[in-house]
Parts: C-alpha cells; sequence; structure tokens
C-alpha cells in the first residue's frame, strides 16, 4: 500500500479522536479554577476503555495519578492536547469579534465546539470528517442533544480519496462568507497532496477568512529519537493505525501558505502554549514538542 495511504481502522472511529477526548474530559473533570479548559461534552464521546479510566479518575484523589501515568507513558500529550484545546478556544473567540460568518471544522473528531461555545450556534458550523468517526459522534450527539443542531451541517469524506469541494457545497457551503476553517490534529496523518489540495480549497474562500490548523515538525517524521516520548507514542499510533505521515519545516511554512494564497500569522509549539496556559508548572513538562499550532489568513496570494 502507498505510504500514508493505509486506512484507519475500518468500521471504527478515529482512536486518536476519542483519546483527544479522553484529555479534554480528565481535564474538565477538575476544578472550575484550576482547569485549562472545559469541554463538559468530552466525557460523553468515550467508550471502552475510556469510560473505565473516567470512571477511576472520578474516585476521590485518584485523578491527579491517573494524569500522571498518563503523562509517564506518553509524555506531553495530554497537557499538549488540553493547551491546544483552550488556545484554539480563544483564537475561535478573536475570530469571531473579526467577523466570521461560517465554520468548517475538517477532522473534527469529537470536538464539540458547536455545541459548547454558544456564539458558534448562531453562525453555519461544517463538520467535516472520516465517516466511520463522524458516524459514531452522530449517535453520541442524537442522545446528547434535545434536538438535532439546526445550525450544524455534516459532511463525511475521506480527504485521501474524495473530491472535498463537491461534497463542501453539496451540502451548502458558500465560499463567498468569511469563514473560519478550523483542521486541529489531522494534517500529521494525511498525505502531502492531500494537505495541499485541502489548503487550495480553502483558499478559495472570501479574503480575510482564516486557517487554524496543527502540523507536526517534519523532523519528528525523520529524526524521531530527537524527541522526548516519541517511541511510545510511534507504537500506539501504529496499533491505532492511525501513525504520522506527514509533516513540515516551521520555516518552510510561510512560503508552503503563500503560495497556496495564506498568509502565516501565528507559528507556536507546543512548549510555547503549554507555557501560556499551564504558566509555571509547564516548566516540569516534557514531550510532544515537535507539535504546533498555526493561524494564516487568506486573500494574499504570492505571485
Ligand atoms: C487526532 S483526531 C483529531 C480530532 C479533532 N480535530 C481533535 O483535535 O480532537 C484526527 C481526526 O482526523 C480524521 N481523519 C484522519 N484521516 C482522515 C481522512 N483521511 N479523511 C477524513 N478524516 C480523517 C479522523 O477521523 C479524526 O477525526
Amino acid at each position: 500500500m502507498e505510504e500514508g495511504a493505509r486506512p484507519m481502522r475500518e468500521g471504527h472511529a478515529s482512536r486518536t479522536a476519542e483519546q483527544n477526548a479522553l484529555f479534554r474530559a480528565l481535564e474538565s473533570s477538575r476544578r472550575a479554577d484550576q482547569r485549562i479548559c472545559d469541554d463538559p461534552l468530552a466525557r460523553h464521546f468515550l467508550r471502552w476503555p475510556y469510560t473505565l479510566v473516567m470512571c477511576v479518575a472520578a474516585i476521590p484523589g485518584v485523578a491527579t495519578s491517573v494524569c500522571w501515568y498518563i503523562d509517564r507513558r506518553w509524555p506531553g500529550v495530554r497537557s499538549s492536547v488540553v493547551a491546544r484545546t483552550r488556545l484554539i478556544d480563544d483564537l475561535i473567540a478573536g475570530a469571531l469579534d473579526d467577523g466570521i460568518d461560517q465554520v468548517v471544522i475538517l477532522g473534527a473528531g469529537f470536538d464539540s465546539r458547536a455545541y459548547r461555545i454558544s456564539r458558534l450556534a448562531a453562525i453555519d458550523i461544517f463538520e467535516v470528517d472520516h465517516p466511520d468517526t463522524q458516524a459514531a459522534k452522530r449517535e453520541v450527539l442524537k442522545r446528547l442533544l434535545p434536538s438535532p443542531p439546526e445550525h450544524v451541517r455534516f459532511v463525511a469524506i475521506d480527504f485521501k480519496q474524495d473530491d472535498l469541494a463537491s461534497a463542501m457545497s453539496g451540502a451548502g457551503y458558500d465560499d463567498s462568507k468569511h469563514t473560519l476553517f478550523l483542521w486541529e490534529g489531522v494534517t500529521n496523518y494525511l498525505t502531502a497532496d492531500a494537505v495541499d489540495s485541502t489548503v487550495q480549497w480553502c483558499s478559495r474562500a472570501s479574503a480575510g477568512s482564516q486557517l487554524l490548523f496543527t502540523y507536526v515538525h517534519r523532523d519528528v517524521l525523520t529524526r524521531p529519537s530527537d524527541f522526548v516520548g516519541t517511541q511510545n507514542l510511534f507504537r500506539s499510533l501504529e496499533k491505532a493505525r492511525e501513525r504520522f505521515t506527514f509533516g513540515m519545516q516551521p520555516s518552510h511554512v510561510p512560503g508552503f501558505l503563500a503560495s497556496r494564497g495564506f498568509s502565516l500569522e501565528l507559528d507556536i509549539g507546543a512548549a510555547e502554549y503549554r507555557a501560556r496556559y499551564f504558566g509555571a508548572r509547564a516548566r516540569a513538562m516534557r514531550g510532544h514538542e515537535f507539535y504546533r499550532v498555526a493561524l494564516a489568513r487568506a486573500g494574499r496570494r504570492a505571485a
């Protein structure tokens, strides 16, 4: 099979999407004055064995040990996901202040922002994801929400095979609107071609639209042992059939985006965004430093 074309576990929701929901659920169960992010819906998306992890963490005094164990086995992953959830929540608030008309969440997984951020209920949201993950999410949403969310449209596609443009126009997406594209935790699982065509498609949106995405430093693919914690992480990703297949050198990102109609406004690594939200506690956090969050704006295509 072609490099990067190996599917996720067929018929199953993305395991890494569930893990992110677990990390958000654990953080959200902390006291309001201690937590970094708050996602009260996250725990509802969990299935065995993550439901068991939450049950154990609910025993008084045990949650800290559960997080300690996760951090020891997979250094930096949990804290990075928690801090980036908060960073992206804050950047979405900025985009809403900026007057965006619609949000496209690419590879949405168990992202619950469409349902937990009240200001998003007033605009159109498109949740785009692999059919297997999206089906699992919609099953849970059916039980969780009193009625189907009218502001959300679901688009089920495989970024590596399907045509995003026709799927989106079929779903009512309007590229003349001021759009925020959120692409969190996905590019590292795709092929270079799938990343390229998706960014090209996003760049057709009206000038001023924003692309908020994550990527991994290219070196973690070629020299994983240079980074703390990659041995266990890569073993788990292999088991989930969601191994890293795409990364970029941060110094190449401005040029990559400029040639596809975007200008880079922000590009920060996990160590930096952990420090922003965890403060002094971030000094003891190691691992996942290769993970990055970037924000770019459409409308300044290079000649
Ligand atoms: C790590 S999860 C991230 C989920 C969510 N955005 C978050 O940050 O929690 C990766 C997501 O990408 C989706 N995904 C991976 N490969 C895909 C593909 N080829 N086509 C469509 N979606 C894909 C998975 O279904 C999953 O929802």
